[in-house]
């Protein structure tokens, strides 16, 4: 049992497990990609940084609430940082959002319109990656992750599979089923929590709309013209 100070409001906390909690306690909304309560921390896209009285910057979902600390928020050094980590992020990632599934839900879309981002700045220095179709239940697009991890700790920590995880180093690190296998290839059962975990349209439902994304990718008119008439292929 103690008190902080956030935002100029003293709030106390009991045996919360980390500042974020403390702070959505109080009623403040602070974004994040990558914390979830029925997770474990992973702590990776630092969107929910807070600064301290002594100007310090770190992620609240990674520490533990001490007694008597002053935290801010939304201070202007926070709001910048936020601002830059979803336009990093957006600039690693595929930008059809205008076609994508899950506009309107995405919450880096969302994100981005909260936060002010109008343009991105860097270049997407990633390379194409192909789209894992071979699910019947759901359709993974590695162009479209962030690597927040959720769908790597659902599968494990709440579905006990482990199907996918995290490969490869620095700009080439990506989610995906180990030795470059399919979904298919894995023990996955199709239970699709990791579509719901998942922030993006990286891992989405397998509907017609994925047979049409696929049948596009492949440049296949036979099967375009069979699921959705109305569309060319270009
Ligand atoms: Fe804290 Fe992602 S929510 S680092």
């Amino acid at each position: 049992m103690g008190f902080m100070i956030i935002d100029g409001r003293k709030v106390e906390f009991t045996d919360e497990k980390n500042i974020l909690t403390v702070i959505r306690k109080a009623g403040i909304d602070v974004p994040t990609l990558c914390y979830h309560s029925e997770l474990s921390t992973f702590g990776a896209c630092r969107l929910c940084t807070v600064e301290d009285d002594r100007g310090r910057t770190f992620a609240s979902c990674s520490e533990e609430p001490r007694d008597g600390m002053v935290i801010y928020t939304n201070s202007e050094k926070v709001r910048k940082y936020r601002k830059l980590i979803v336009e990093l992020l957006l600039a690693a990632h595929c930008r059809d959002c205008t076609t994508c599934i899950k506009s309107g839900e995405c919450v880096l879309q969302e994100l981005a319109h909260r936060l002010g981002v109008k343009k991105v700045r860097f270049q997407n220095t990633r390379e194409e990656r192909p789209l894992d179709f071979s699910s019947p239940a759901i359709v993974r697009d590695p162009n479209k992750c962030i690597l927040c991890g959720n769908c790597v700790r659902v599968c494990d920590e709440i579905q006990g599979i482990g199907a996918i995880d995290f490969a490869y180093r620095g700009t080439d690190a990506m989610v995906m089923p180990a030795f470059d296998r399919q979904i298919a290839e894995t023990d996955c059962v199709n239970c699709g929590q990791c579509r719901v975990f998942c922030p993006t349209g990286a891992i989405t439902i397998r509907t017609n709309i994925g047979e049409v994304w696929k049948a596009l990718a492949d440049k296949d008119t036979r099967v375009v013209a069979q699921i959705a008439p109305a569309v060319r292929v270009a």
